[in-house]
């Protein structure tokens, strides 16, 4: 009765790494439990995750090293992995939100989320090429649209982009306040993802700032985001708090794939007990999130902890 909050299977977005092929079903070395699934597959983790309740997904694609180059044009090719991926559950599964992700990474031969030239990463030049992404998406059937490559004034030309194209009723999720973080290491072994050269800190926030999240949160609600996601989650929890106290946009929470590691890693070894996956998430209610994309997000159901 006087429990302040509560975790609901709508609370919950379910990442899925997607590869090329038929009949592909592959764990993640650093993720155990985590796999990267052909289409077929992931048609069918798709269905047994609705038939638990779980109802929206963020689709990751690994992506052929030959296929990458500079501009990331395999983003947005036609009958690309990615776009086959996103029609397929939207045509079985009509009633399934799917998330999808704006960000060149897992399609640069630079492993950047943005154009590299001189050792730079040209802002305005790779506005172009996420636009051209994100029109993809949405034409594929993505109801949410999620950039997570923390150019400047991405979420303004997405916006222009997809109303100007009849795409109004796309939501975007903008990943507001995105750290320059250690913690993305098993995403980027699921996906081949990692710089070639450099880091992602002229991009991404400084793990040292707060304050400046409230800027990224302003430029972003001016610009039309729907969402303000936090990333990664755990280390993060005042800044969820932070843009949950100081903006109305519904919050979102990543439960990034270290932090699944972490976790797992832990009680595979005994040394923590499952307890903690629930904990963990309720600390990202407690901190104002209502969305919270979590690798955890099956097996709580398949528990019977969330409902
Ligand atoms: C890249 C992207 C990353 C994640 C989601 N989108 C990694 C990065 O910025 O290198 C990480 C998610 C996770 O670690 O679970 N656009």
């Amino acid at each position: 009765m006087v429990q302040e909050n509560h975790l609901f299977a709508a609370n919950l977005i379910f990442p899925l790494f997607i590869v090329d092929g038929d009949n592909q079903k592959v764990e993640v070395s650093s993720m155990p439990g985590i796999y990267r699934y052909s289409v077929d597959n992931l048609l069918r983790e798709v269905e047994s995750c609705m038939k638990l309740g779980l109802k929206a997904f963020d689709l990751f694609p690994a992506v052929e090293e030959s296929l990458k180059d500079k501009y990331a044009t395999e983003s947005y090719r036609k009958g690309t992995l990615y776009l086959r991926a996103i029609e397929a559950v939207k045509k079985e599964f009509p009633e399934a939100c799917v998330v999808t992700d704006v960000a060149m990474d897992p399609y640069s031969s630079d492993g950047h989320d943005g154009i590299v030239e001189n050792g730079e990463i040209l802002n305005d030049e790779t506005l172009e090429v996420l636009g051209k992404m994100a029109l993809a998406h949405a034409e594929s059937g993505a109801d949410i649209i999620a950039p997570s490559d923390m150019m400047d004034g991405r979420i303004g030309y997405l916006r222009e982009t997809l109303d100007a194209n009849g795409f109004s009723n796309v939501s975007l999720m903008s990943y507001t306040a995105k750290y320059a973080s250690a913690y993305y290491g098993p995403f980027r072994d699921a996906l081949g993802s990692a710089p070639k050269k450099g880091d992602k800190k002229s991009y991404q926030m400084n793990p040292a700032n707060s304050r400046e999240a409230l800027i990224e949160a302003q430029l972003d609600a001016e610009e039309g985001a729907d969402f303000l996601m936090v990333k990664p989650g755990l280390p993060y929890l005042d800044v969820i708090k932070l843009l949950h106290d100081n903006f109305d946009l519904p919050i979102a929470a990543y439960n990034v794939s270290g932090e699944y590691a972490m976790l797992k890693a832990a009680i595979a070894n005994g040394w923590l007990s499952e307890q903690v996956i629930l904990e963990t998430l309720l600390s990202f209610k407690r901190a104002g999130a209502t969305s919270i994309l979590t690798y955890h997000a099956k097996e709580v159901l398949e528990k019977g902890w969330v409902k």
